[in-house]
């Protein structure tokens, strides 16, 4: 009975709720960069844990159709317009089990798509959790993006920022005080994200989660079109162009030659960036590779040419090189692969929906940083003012990155420290850059990678060693800075038991060292040192 009264008072407070929202106002007037907004509540609806949330209505390109409640929560769905031609599309899981904590969510891609797995792993923790579209509906496409400036500024910031500050108004009239804390994480454009508002907003999070970020977006984005062209592409007969097996030869060669630099045949290059091939050992004659995948001379120079770092028009190096060990497809199978760049440039730098990457070059890429529309790029890296206030960053990025390489995070990590003139244990008081060996782009791959950034865990996994959003908490609030986070390979990826390896991962610039005894499937075989 107490039970199922306590329910009816959130259903009641459900229907409360409902009745605060404002109506839509169009300021036909107010500036391109106005935060003036307003908000409307579009549903309030209760779910019991573990039962299905439908989602009709969400666009095709989100792939989701419905989703499992994570625990008992009311469910807030608003529409947050940011001018006369734009809105945000907000929705808040508020659990009855609440730890007292705000947790926002970000997008990946182009944006587009609420993150349904921060959703379920913030409630699964009892964070009141909220998700965002970036101001338009889906992960392809550009029309949204066409002539409208507006929507260009929300998926540039103003989307996440916005997050913030609803998210923490709600939390306070739904809870009746506000959050003890607020806390961000995202992927990709999430960890995009991430940046740009500890950059502009340094107040609106005490602790931020950034994977895998796209910082620096036009150019991660344009480097796809430059690595495409210098293999050949879009010529797919030019002598110059390699299969998609020869590419997965070449990549299984780099492993094999590069795998043991690291003290442990696992099929993990732990620092790519170590790794010294030679596309010419694949060449057809050295022996290397069969005749049916081996290079010829214009393959072995357009592989040469696929691992070299990107530079502009003025030939400075803008852009780190691709990894080695890391699959290909990405531009190799572009534009098959890889929608972005197409969508990108026709919606939001060229306004024009017939405009062909075919031939992207380096003028293409600076000319959108140039225009950097709705501000999107995170090439500055003044996080001064979030040093300050006493926020805590916490990055992570994948040593085996399929579509941002590894190296943008150690180049963005170096340029905040010098940026801010600080010592590495100065910096490690608020930005703490964590690789993972073996992990593709925010999930996936051979590697030890989840920790927890993949949807909800088994409880026993939910541990401040184990789960990255709960190591962040632990440093916020307890002032415990993390040096290790253990990251498990689960059976299947998805979080399936048995576990089948875990390891310990380490805050750059420290490398994570195997024992040289212990089973190299239990964590506590390795170590954090310094790098030899
Ligand atoms: C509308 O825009 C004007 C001019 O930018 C601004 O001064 C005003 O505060 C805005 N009003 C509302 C209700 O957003
Ligand atoms: C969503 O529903 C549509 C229509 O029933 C179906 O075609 C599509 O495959 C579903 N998508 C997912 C991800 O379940
Ligand atoms: C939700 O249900 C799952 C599965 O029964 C359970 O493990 C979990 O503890 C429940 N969560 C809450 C917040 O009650
Ligand atoms: C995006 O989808 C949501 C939920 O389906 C809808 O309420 C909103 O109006 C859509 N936004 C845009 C810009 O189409
Ligand atoms: C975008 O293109 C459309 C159609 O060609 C044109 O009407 C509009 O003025 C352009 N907008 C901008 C911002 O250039
Ligand atoms: C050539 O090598 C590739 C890659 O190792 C392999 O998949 C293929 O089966 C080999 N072909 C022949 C004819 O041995
Ligand atoms: C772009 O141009 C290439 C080469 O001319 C052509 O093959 C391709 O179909 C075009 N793509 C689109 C989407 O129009
Ligand atoms: C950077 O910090 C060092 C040590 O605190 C100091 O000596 C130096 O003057 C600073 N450099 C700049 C450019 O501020
Ligand atoms: C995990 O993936 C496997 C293989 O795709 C599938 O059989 C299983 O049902 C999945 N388990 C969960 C919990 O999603
Ligand atoms: C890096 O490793 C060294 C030992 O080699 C250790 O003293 C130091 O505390 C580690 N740094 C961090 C940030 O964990």
């Amino acid at each position: 009975m107490a039970v199922f009264s306590f329910t009816s008072v959130f259903f009641a407070f459900c229907w409360l709720i409902s009745q605060v929202g404002g109506s839509a106002i169009c300021n036909f007037t107010a500036s391109s960069l106005s935060f003036d907004s307003d908000t409307t509540v579009l549903s309030t609806t209760f779910y019991s844990n573990g039962s299905t949330i439908p989602l009709p209505g969400t666009v095709a390109s989100c792939a989701i159709n419905s989703t499992i409640a994570t625990g008992d929560l009311c469910r807030i769905t608003l529409n947050v317009q940011t001018s006369c031609m734009s809105s945000i599309f907000l929705e808040a899981w508020l659990p009855t089990n609440w730890n007292g904590r705000f947790l926002a969510s970000g997008t990946g891609g182009i944006g587009g798509c609420v993150d349904y797995t921060v959703l379920q792993s913030g409630v699964q923790q009892g964070f009141a959790t909220l998700g965002q579209n970036a101001g338009h509906n889906g992960s392809t496409g550009f029309d949204f993006f066409l002539n409208n400036r507006e929507s260009l500024i929300d998926f540039g910031y103003r989307s996440t920022h916005i997050e913030a500050v609803t998210g923490r108004q709600l939390v306070e009239q739904y809870y009746g005080k506000p959050a003890t804390k607020n806390y961000y994480m995202g992927c990709s454009t999430g960890g995009r994200q991430a940046f740009k508002t500890a950059m502009m907003y340094p107040e609106d999070f005490d602790g931020m989660l950034a994977g895998s970020p796209g910082v620096d977006w036009l150019r991660v984005v344009s480097s796809k079109g430059i690595l495409a062209g210098r293999i050949g592409w879009p010529d797919v007969s030019s002598p110059a162009y390699l299969s998609d097996d020869q590419w997965t030869a070449i990549v299984a060669e780099q492993i094999k030659q590069c795998d043991g630099l690291d003290g442990v045949i696992d099929g993990i290059l732990d620092d790519p960036t170590k790794c010294g091939f030679n596309p010419e050992t694949c060449a057809c004659g050295t022996g290397v590779l069969n005749n049916s995948v081996c290079l010829n001379p214009y393959q072995v120079n357009s592989v040469r040419q696929a691992y070299l770092p990107i530079a502009d028009t003025k030939g400075d190096i803008v852009y780190p090189a691709w990894d080695y060990g890391v699959a290909t497809d990405v531009f190799s199978k572009y534009p098959t692969s890889y929608a972005i760049l197409s969508d990108y440039f026709r919606g939001a730098i060229y306004n024009n929906s017939d405009w062909n990457s075919s031939d992207f070059t380096a003028a293409d890429m600076d000319f959108a940083v140039k225009v950097n529309p709705g501000s999107v790029n995170t090439g500055e890296s003044d996080l001064s003012a979030f040093f300050a206030r006493g926020g805590k960053l916490m990055a992570y990025h994948g040593r085996n990155d399929n579509s941002v390489t590894s190296r943008n995070s150690e180049n963005y990590f170096n340029d905040v420290q010098r940026t801010l003139n600080l010592t590495i244990t100065q910096i490690h008081s608020f930005y703490r850059l964590f690789f993972i060996p073996g992990m593709h782009h925010c999930t996936g791959g051979p590697g030890a990678w989840d920790i927890g950034q993949n949807g909800p865990v088994p409880t026993d996994m939910l541990t401040v060693q184990d789960n990255a959003l709960m190591s962040l908490v632990e440093w916020v609030e307890s002032g415990v800075e993390p040096e290790s986070l253990v990251g498990t390979k689960y059976t299947d990826d998805n979080h399936s038991m048995p576990v089948l390896a875990q390891r310990a991962h380490c805050v750059y610039p420290n490398v994570s060292v195997w024992d040289g005894i212990g089973d190299t499937k239990v964590a506590s075989s390795w170590n954090c040192r310094l790098p030899s």
